[in-house]
């Protein structure tokens, strides 16, 4: 029997060229090189990339597209951006929320986003948020997974009603548990918040996905507690630092101490580029902090590091297009992450990463995966990161779900090319002695 679909001609991440992927019942069967079979559709990807998608594990999609509602974030700070979304929040309907969420998952969908890990804010007792981003969850589920963590965005317990509201929204059906220690009311508050909240998804069985010290304080220091809860708890392989900002601020003694700590935990670390190199440093002059968590040193001690997007046109951000791979570009840039290597490594901080630290079980470029495939206008990961590529193809469990245009430009220019691409010139390819090619 014929199987369903061969792509043919696939670069794939790790660096091999010409591979074709056989695909039947939206799982991937096979991955090797000129595979004599012919499919009932065949796809020739022509030495393009071919990757798992992409993989969001940090954003707020309850607050999603609301850019300008009820105004603008005029300083550009965090704590305006928290204030502002407290004035929009007793506006919210269940329509809207739902309308702005589903908006935002077909820009993604198109965008070979497939996973989506989006806090959403429990503090609104009504928990309108949480009921609209379950329905949205269902009714997305067929193209998209999303995983909600319940997320005290007013504080624990600085927001009255927000612990009893956590419990209930677990209840409902939200998968993982969050907090925001930095932002109650004492740094002991916060350490407490870490501990109760560990406890509770260690009694429950869940994931933990923390804001964490996201501020410019040295003396912010929570993952510190998050770790050490994780270890306690038995959570290893649980648990996820998002944010983490303070530590770029940190005395160095403390974190050579720290990030050994992080990793013995199995502590997951989510950096996010866009946002932070925007809102943190904001009371700095000169010389000014990037507001950026430790990649280097923490993938050096073998944490995992994923990026998420976090925002995307809301009272925090009011860029952002739904891209993963502008998220990467943003990380190479603020974390100096230029080597083929770690641009390489950046590339699979927003697809194989994130996959693990929501836990995906299907993802992934090998047989007897789901079928998840986005096929990009650009010869490797690192190709992919400068261009920020045309998504030609993305497909769910081996169907094409969304397709856009190669970037192409037309010249009038006498005596030159008709047509400009923007990939690498010939002289750069990724020949067998190439650098660009995983040893
Ligand atoms: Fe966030």
């Amino acid at each position: 029997m014929k199987p369903d679909l061969v792509i043919r001609s696939a670069n794939l991440p790790t660096g091999e060229e010409g591979m074709d992927i056989v695909v039947a019942d939206g799982l991937i069967q096979v991955i090797g090189p000129n595979i004599e079979t012919e499919g009932e559709e065949e796809i020739d990807a022509s030495g393009c990339l071919v990757s798992p998608p992409f993989v969001d594990c940090h954003f707020h999609m309850d607050a999603t597209l609301s850019l300008g509602l009820p105004r603008l974030n005029r300083s550009g700070t965090l704590l305006e951006g928290i204030a502002l979304w407290g004035e929009l929040k007793p506006l919210l309907t269940h329509e809207a929320v739902i309308d702005r969420a589903l908006t935002y998952c077909d820009m993604a969908i198109a965008q070979g986003i497939q996973a989506i890990r989006s806090h959403v804010d429990i503090c609104d007792d009504r928990l309108l948020g949480v009921e609209a981003l379950l329905d949205v969850k269902a009714r997305i589920a067929p193209w998209l997974d999303l995983q909600l963590v319940a997320f005290p965005q007013d504080g624990l317990y600085r927001s009255a009603n927000a612990r009893a509201n956590l419990v209930r929204a677990l209840d409902l059906g939200v998968d993982v548990v969050g907090g925001i220690p930095h932002f109650e009311r004492t740094m002991a508050e916060g350490a407490r918040s870490v501990t109760d909240l560990c406890t509770l998804a260690a009694d429950r069985g869940l994931m933990v996905d923390m804001h964490c010290d996201e501020s410019d304080d040295p003396m912010s220091r929570h993952i510190e507690t998050l770790a050490f809860e994780c270890q306690r708890l038995g959570l290893q392989g649980r648990v996820a630092g998002s944010h983490l900002t303070s530590m770029h601020s940190m005395d160095n003694y403390y974190v050579s101490k720290l990030i050994p700590l992080i990793a013995e935990a199995g502590v997951a670390a989510i950096a996010n580029p866009l946002i932070n190199i925007c809102i943190q440093g904001r009371q700095d002059t000169y010389p000014k902090r990037r507001g950026h968590t430790r990649i280097e040193e923490m993938k050096a001690a073998g944490i995992t590091v994923a990026f998420g997007q976090d925002c995307v046109m809301d009272p925090w951000y009011s860029l952002g297009s739904g891209d993963m791979l502008d998220v990467a570009h943003m990380a190479v840039h603020v974390a100096q992450r230029t080597s083929l290597d770690a641009m390489r490594d950046c590339f699979l901080s927003v697809t194989r990463f994130p996959a693990e630290v929501m836990g995906l079980s299907s993802y992934g470029l090998r047989p007897g995966a789901a079928a998840h495939l986005v096929i990009l206008d650009a010869a490797d990961p690192v190709e992919a990161i400068r261009l920020r590529a045309a998504r030609l193809k993305v497909l769910r469990a081996g169907r094409v779900v969304a397709e856009s245009p190669p970037r192409r430009s037309r010249l009038h220019i006498d005596g030159r090319p008709r047509e400009t691409a923007f990939r690498r010139p010939a002289h750069a390819s990724t020949g067998a002695s190439s650098p660009w090619k995983r040893g």
